[in-house]
C-alpha cells in the first residue's frame, strides 16, 4: 500500500516535472532579443513611426494584420508569405485581399531588412509584427505594452484557412464566442480586442447588407441607428463601386486609440453586426459600459488580451525557422 502509494507519488512528480519542462520550452519570453540583436524593438518602432508619419492609417493595417496572423496557424508570420504559381496565401485570402494595404506589408520588409543587416538571422517575422501591431497602438495613443518574444515562422500558408479561421463581420455574438473560445480566448478577450475597432477604415462591402437588405422583415437593420444609417448610406451607395467605398471604423476619432468605439456601441452606432453584437445580452453590455467609461482600465486590458493573442500557437525552440524574408520561406526559389 505504503508502496503503491509512493509510487504514485513519484508519478505525479514525473508527469509534473515532463510538463513544466515541455511548458518552458513553447513559452516566449520579455527580452527575447536582449542578447542577439538589443536594437530589434527599436528598428521595428522606427520603420513603423516612419511609415506612419506618411500615412497613419497603416498603423490599423499592421494591427489586424497580427490578429489575422494569429488566428490563422498561430502567430507564426504566415499572413506575410506571398502567394506562388502553387499556393494562394493567406494575404490573397478574402478577409486580407483587397482590404491590407499593400504598404503596410512593406514596413515589415524594410524593418526585416534592417534587422538582417544588423543581425542576421536572429528575429523571426512573427516577432517583427507582433512588435509593429504594439508600435501602432501607442502610436496611436494608445498604452504600451512589453511583448514576450522567440516566436519562429511557419512554412505553410493557404488563403482558403482565413475564410475558416476568422470570424466574419455578420457573427452575432454566440458565433463570435465560439471563434474566439476556439484560439483559447474568452468571451472578455473578445470584446476587449474588438477595441481595435477605435481605429482604421472598412469598406462598405463589410456592412452595407444592414443598410440595403438586412432580412426579409427590416431592408434596414433595427439594431442600427437610424441618423448613422442614413450618413452611411450617403458615403454607400447601393451599387458595387458604393460596396468598394471606405468609411472610418470610428468617426468620432479615426485614428486614435481611444475608447469611444464602445461610446458608440452605447449609441447604437456600431458599424459591423459583429461590433453591434456586443450590446445584444445584458453581460457583454455591462462590459462595454465599463470600457467606455474607464479609458485606462481599458488601455491595460486591451495590452494584456494583446499578449494572449500573441502567443496563439506560437513555434518556438526549434518549430519552425527564422524566415529570411518575410515573404518567402527559407531555401524556396
Ligand atoms: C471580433 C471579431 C472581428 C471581426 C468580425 C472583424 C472584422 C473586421 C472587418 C470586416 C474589417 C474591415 C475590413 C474592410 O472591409 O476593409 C475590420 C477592420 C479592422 N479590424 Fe477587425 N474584426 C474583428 C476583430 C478584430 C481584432 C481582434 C482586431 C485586432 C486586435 C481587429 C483589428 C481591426 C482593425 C485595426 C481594422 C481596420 C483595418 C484598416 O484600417 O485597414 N479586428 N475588422
Ligand atoms: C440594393 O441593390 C440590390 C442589388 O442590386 C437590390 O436587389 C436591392 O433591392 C437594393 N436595395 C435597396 C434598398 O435599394
Ligand atoms: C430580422 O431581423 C430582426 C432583428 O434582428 C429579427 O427580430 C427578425 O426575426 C428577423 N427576421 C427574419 C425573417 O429573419
Amino acid at each position: 500500500m505504503a508502496f503503491r502509494r509512493g509510487g504514485r507519488v513519484l508519478l505525479a512528480f514525473v508527469l509534473a516535472f515532463c510538463l513544466s519542462a515541455t511548458k518552458l520550452e513553447a513559452q516566449l519570453h520579455k527580452g527575447y532579443y536582449f542578447k542577439t540583436c538589443p536594437q530589434a524593438e527599436f528598428i521595428v518602432m522606427d520603420e513603423v513611426k516612419k511609415a506612419m508619419a506618411a500615412d497613419i492609417g497603416l498603423g490599423a493595417d499592421l494591427l489586424r494584420m497580427h490578429f489575422h496572423d494569429c488566428f490563422v496557424r498561430g502567430c507564426d508570420g504566415s499572413i506575410l508569405i506571398d502567394s506562388t504559381p502553387d499556393n494562394t496565401a493567406e494575404k490573397d485570402g478574402r478577409p486580407n485581399n483587397p482590404s491590407l494595404e499593400a504598404e503596410a506589408f512593406e514596413i515589415i520588409d524594410n524593418a526585416k531588412k534592417r534587422l538582417e543587416a544588423e543581425c542576421r538571422g536572429k528575429v523571426s517575422c512573427a516577432d517583427v509584427l507582433a512588435f509593429a501591431a504594439r508600435d501602432a497602438v501607442v502610436l496611436s495613443g494608445g498604452l504600451y505594452y512589453e511583448i514576450p518574444a522567440g516566436r519562429r515562422d511557419g512554412r505553410v500558408s493557404k488563403a482558403s484557412e482565413t475564410l475558416t479561421e476568422l470570424p466574419p463581420p455578420f457573427f452575432d455574438l454566440n458565433q463570435l464566442t465560439w471563434s474566439f473560445a476556439r484560439k483559447g480566448l474568452t468571451q472578455d478577450d473578445m470584446i476587449t480586442l474588438s477595441g481595435a475597432h477605435t481605429i482604421g477604415q472598412s469598406h462598405c462591402s463589410s456592412f452595407n447588407n444592414r443598410l440595403y437588405n438586412f432580412n426579409s422583415t427590416f431592408g434596414q437593420d433595427p439594431s442600427l441607428d437610424p441618423v448613422y444609417a442614413a450618413q452611411l448610406k450617403q458615403k454607400c451607395p447601393n451599387t458595387s463601386s458604393g460596396a468598394n467605398q471606405q468609411v472610418p471604423m470610428d468617426p468620432n476619432s479615426p485614428t486614435t486609440f481611444d475608447t469611444s468605439y464602445y461610446g458608440s456601441l452605447l449609441a447604437h452606432r456600431g458599424l459591423f453586426t459583429s461590433d453591434q453584437a456586443l450590446m445584444s445580452t445584458p453581460v457583454t453590455a455591462q462590459k462595454v459600459w465599463e470600457n467606455a467609461v474607464n479609458g485606462l482600465a481599458f488601455q491595460k486590458k486591451f495590452g494584456e488580451a494583446m499578449k494572449k493573442m500573441g502567443n496563439i500557437g506560437v513555434l518556438t525552440g526549434s518549430k519552425g525557422e527564422i524566415r529570411e524574408n518575410c515573404r518567402v520561406v527559407n531555401g524556396f526559389h
